[in-house]
């Protein structure tokens, strides 16, 4: 057995939504210790409580950091990694000039596993622990990702995108092969290790209703695996769908009919969403997943967080680069802040670490798996360093409270202020 492990520093997460809690949802520790045996979660307290229960331990000590739960990207695409900040177009002139042309590269599993890896790194050193992941229309892409994320023994969610319609005949399956691909790939990973598998339909425009009925088919089939795709983005995408599907009720309506929601779907951005189309989320247990800095860079839009808030739908933060342009969810986090200042709202630190850790796991279906430090949770930690930059350093001299030196660590950090990446208790 590897000797336990105690971190001992300033120690925050979450135990519930401070938006609806407030600060009885926030668990902090100024002299805090987080014990870690065989990878989970073991004691978390004060140090001078927890300390001697744990003579036999090794320590480590961080000063002048955070300790927090490893951070989780509920949507990002790795194959897009290498096209990140891509010039000038909105959502659909940017998938054909950009994205599409990138993916074609994704049929080859070697160059596919050398962009899973610099991916996983980047994560890594951005205190990214978990991730749901497009992968492309090509199966070599899901095994490179899953190849490289089970070397690194890291739990990740991923699939192979399915699309049918609307796309380079390169990128195109068919309803039949996206089944068959998927089902593949579902019995060769799902459950590996801290692997998972999401279907993964790219969005309503790129699929036929019988490639949409493929993936209910897979998961009535295989019930614990995730869905995973994107929905009112974009109101040019949003007025297209309308076109496409004109008996569906709405763009949400589309994915229900289909029976593509439940409690492991997720959809990425939902900018334009009505309040029937929310109930309807809420009523399936479908989470969101809010990417900032994708809609400010393609121009889609302000996310109406209250509004997911009002319908108690589960919210993640998402990177999705490549239309994202940055891997990191404390800059993530900088970019929701701005978004909610121009709704007139304030979205605090302690909602946007929520987001970033509790929330994305329940968005995800793993609370009490992942996302905070409750007993026997595994041990993904990310820890943080208040002073990582002069500019840093000068703006923490200067912080008070906590939520201040947590704001100013979330609006002014990148991957400099991530000193340790933990994966089940291993520093990496
Ligand atoms: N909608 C459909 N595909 C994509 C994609 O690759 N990125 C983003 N941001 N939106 C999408
Ligand atoms: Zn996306």
């Amino acid at each position: 057995m590897v000797k336990p492990l105690m971190l001992c520093g300033n120690i925050l997460d979450f135990i519930g939504n401070p938006a609806t809690m407030g600060e009885q949802a926030v668990r902090f520790f100024e002299r805090g210790a987080v014990v870690i045996i065989d990878g989970k979660i073991a004691a978390l307290g004060e140090e001078s409580i927890i300390a001697p229960k744990y003579p036999d331990v090794e320590v480590k000590r961080y000063d002048q950091h955070l300790i927090v739960p490893g951070m989780i990207d509920t949507h990002v695409h790795f194959a897009q990694t290498e096209m990140i900040a891509s010039y000038g177009e909105q959502l659909l002139e940017w998938l054909t000039e950009h994205a599409f042309p990138t993916e074609e590269k994704f049929a080859d599993y070697e160059y596919a596993h050398k962009i899973a890896n610099f991916f996983l790194d980047e994560l890594v050193k951005n205190g990214t622990t978990t991730a749901l992941v497009f992968g492309t229309v090509h199966p070599e892409s899901v095994d490179a990702f899953f190849d490289a994320a089970k070397a690194r023994n890291l739990r990740m969610i991923a699939g192979k995108v399915m699309m049918d319609r609307n796309c380079p005949e390169a990128l195109q399956d068919t309803p039949e092969q996206s089944y068959l691909d998927s089902k593949t790939l579902i019995e060769k990973w799902h459950g590996v290790d801290r692997l998972q598998y999401a279907v993964t339909p790219r969005f309503a425009p790129t699929s036929t209703p019988d490639q949409l009925a493929a993936a209910s088919a897979l998961l009535q089939e295989f019930p614990s695996v995730y869905m995973h795709t994107h929905v009112s983005e974009n109101l040019n995408e949003c007025q297209w769908v309308s076109e496409l599907f004109p008996e569906a009720q709405d763009y949400v309506g589309v994915y229900e009919e289909a029976g593509l929601l439940n409690k492991r779907s997720v959809l990425a951005h939902g900018i334009h969403l009505s309040d029937r189309e929310l109930k309807c989320m809420h009523s399936h247990g479908t989470s969101v997943a809010h990417c900032p800095t994708s809609n400010l860079f393609i121009g889609s839009g302000l996310f109406n967080l209250k509004q997911m808030q009002a319908h108690e739908v589960e919210v993640g933060l998402g990177s999705d680069v490549g239309a994202g342009t940055s891997l990191s969810l404390l800059q993530t986090y900088n970019e929701a802040y701005k978004v909610q200042q121009l709704n007139g709202n304030k979205l605090s630190a302690f909602e946007g670490l929520y987001m970033a850790t509790l929330g994305g796991a329940r968005a995800l279906d793993l609370e009490g798996t992942i996302g905070n430090f409750n007993i026997g949770c595994e041990a993904d930690i990310a820890v943080l360093n208040y002073n990582a930059t002069p500019i840093m350093q000068t703006r923490h001299a200067q912080a008070k409270t906590l939520h201040d030196k947590l704001f100013a660590l979330m609006m002014l950090a990148d991957d400099r202020a991530v000193t340790d990446t933990y994966i089940m208790g291993k520093a990496v």
